[in-house]
């Protein structure tokens, strides 16, 4: 059975992830939390350490695909975040991810997760859009630097989990429902159908160097 690592497996996306591989795969976990669940193996470290990560991963067995979901990242306008907030924020999204691709062993893909304000910038977007875009750019050089091995990146929309379980429910319930009048489909999407994109991106060997949007249309809606 092939082995996939997913760092940022125990809550949002990644949860739904592990969830949905461990029907085919030997799923493992990696976050901050220490945890125990008899039935997924799990590290407890934190992935923005990458002098630790070397260390723990030299002489551990490469796992066949590693997902990377991890991230936290403020939200704010140009002007209302400070210097240390934004530093942060890409440490603890794109240079973790970047941390994740070169210190911990993979044989045949890795998938990266980015969002849809890449493409689709909003009114207070500006550092999220740009990791983001750093993020869909580390995707394509990862696949062409580290070919005949695979690197794809999904793109979610918003995803009514994960991030937003930390925000109060009634600017959550607002935020929803502004973010549903964008998209094509009048939706905010669910942890489960970013899983199924990373399944696929995991499974279709004839995809590497991509970006998916799964953003309900959301790049072109008004
Ligand atoms: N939800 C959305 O609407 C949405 C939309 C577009 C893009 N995205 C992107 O999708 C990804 C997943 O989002 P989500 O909503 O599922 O977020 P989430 O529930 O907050 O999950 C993030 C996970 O990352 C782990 N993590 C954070 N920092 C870490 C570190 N330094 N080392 C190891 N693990 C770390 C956290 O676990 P510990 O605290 O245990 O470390 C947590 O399980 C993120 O990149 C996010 O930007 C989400």
């Amino acid at each position: 059975m092939e082995r996939i690592l997913v760092v940022g497996g125990l809550s949002g996306i990644g949860k739904a992830a592990t969830q949905n591989l461990k029907q085919s795969f030997l799923v493992e976990t990696l976050s901050r939390t220490e945890y125990a669940d008899p039935q997924i193996k799990h590290h407890s470290l934190d992935a923005t350490d990458s002098n630790k990560l070397k260390e723990y991963f030299k002489n551990y067995p490469s796992y066949d695909h590693i997902v990377v979901t991890a991230a936290e990242t403020p939200i704010g306008s140009l002007e209302s975040l400070k210097d240390e907030d934004i530093i942060k924020a890409i440490n603890q999204k794109l240079l973790l991810s970047y941390y994740v691709a070169r210190d911990i062993p993979w044989e045949k893909s890795i998938i990266l997760i980015s969002g849809f304000l890449s493409a689709r910038p909003g009114p207070a977007s500006a550092l999220q859009s740009a990791i983001n875009a750093g993020i869909e750019g580390l995707t394509r050089a990862i696949a062409v630097e580290k070919a005949p091995k695979r690197a794809n990146c999904i793109s979610p929309g918003t995803i009514d989990a994960g991030l937003w379980d930390k925000i109060n429910p009634n600017i959550r319930a607002t935020i929803m429902e502004k973010a549903k009048s964008r998209t094509l489909i009048n939706k905010v999407g669910n942890p489960l159908q970013i899983a199924q994109a990373i399944r696929f991106a995991i499974e279709c060997e004839f995809l590497t160097g991509e970006t998916i949007y799964v953003d309900g249309g959301a790049r072109f809606g008004c």
